[in-house]
């Protein structure tokens, strides 16, 4: 196992089986009533997040805080980065306290791995940019793992704002490998340039037209549509985005109601997703947040304990 996670593209099938099999185990911590175990103690992890979350932020210092570990945060707009530190500077800093892990989330593409070649520390990637966010597809293939058994086959639709969204990326790796048939849904403008040739190569779908795509789908994963990396204006207006792409309470008619509907959020409510989708029985958005602790245990678990190559 590579000790730091960058990209879903470094690990193996067996390493995502490995993942999931001990957030298994990890889930049911979380049932307990006392949640902690001591496989981290005396471990430093420090989140260090220059954007906004709210869910992998949490669920990372939740993790680490029940395998014990000393977790520490640090907001990229109280750190020393607000007064011109270079990002360089500012994690050798951090790290050269003796941290065991830096778990880092930053505006630009790459920056997880630039950083992983600048300090000793484990390094795991929490989005970057609009890259990757491994750590989010690992949680997102378990979900629905867990609902629909093996995903070999499967027919899953990922929905929305691809051309912004490091969680599209990373999906497309993570269900290619496991064997899903996934299909990708965007309008042309949100469609990222070179998809057809990643397309063919990855052994995916592309398709403009959500209505004709989803009477198929075993399972629907709905994408935030990212206003804050927009600079121009990619659809008309928030109503047309809807009529055409959002999981409306009509599309959500035509859907069987087994199949299990994603959203990594935060949700646009009313804009990519009605209500009525979110809410629904066969909703797994809040079982994504759960899941989300135990993958980041058993994520921190592996990359931490031991020499990081076995459990
Ligand atoms: C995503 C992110 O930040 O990449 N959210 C998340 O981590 N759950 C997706 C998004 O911002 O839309």
């Amino acid at each position: 196992m590579s000790r730091h996670l960058l990209s879903i593209a470094d690990l193996t099938v067996d390493e995502m089986i490995t993942f999931f099999d001990t957030a298994a185990e990890m889930h049911d911590v979380q049932r307990r009533e006392v949640k902690k175990l001591p496989a981290l103690r005396g471990r430093t992890i420090i989140n260090l997040f220059f954007e906004d979350s709210t869910r992998t932020r949490s669920s990372f210092e939740i993790a680490g805080k029940w395998l014990s570990a000393d977790t520490i945060n640090i907001a990229g707009k109280g750190s020393s980065a607000s007064k011109g530190e270079s990002l360089r500077d500012t994690v050798q800093t951090i790290t050269a306290m003796g941290v065991d892990a830096l778990v880092m989330r930053h505006s630009a593409s790459g920056s997880a791995h630039q950083v992983s070649q600048w300090v000793d520390s484990v390094v795991i990637n929490a989005g970057d940019g609009t890259h990757e966010h491994p750590t989010q597809a690992l949680l997102d293939a378990y979900t629905l793992q867990r609902r629909l058994g093996s995903l070999e086959g499967r027919k899953i639709l990922l929905v929305g704002d691809l051309t912004h969204s490091r969680v599209f990326r990373s999906n497309i790796l993570c269900l290619t490998a496991l064997g899903a048939d996934v299909t990708v849904v965007a309008p042309p403008t949100l469609m990222p340039s070179g998809i057809d040739t990643w397309s063919r190569e990855a052994g995916f779908s592309t398709s403009y037209d959500l209505d004709e795509e989803l009477p198929k789908a075993e399972a629907v994963m709905m994408l935030r549509v990212q206003r804050e990396r927009m600079t121009g204006g990619y659809f008309p207006s928030a109503r047309e985005y809807t009529v055409g792409y959002g999981l409306t309470r009509d599309r959500l008619a035509v859907l069987g109601p087994d199949v299990p509907i994603c959203h990594p959020g935060p949700m646009n409510r009313g804009l990519e997703i009605a209500a009525d989708a979110a809410d629904a029985a066969q909703s797994l958005v809040l079982d994504q947040v759960s899941a989300g602790v135990a993958i980041r245990m058993s994520i921190l678990y592996h990359l931490l304990s031991g020499d990081g190559t076995s459990a």
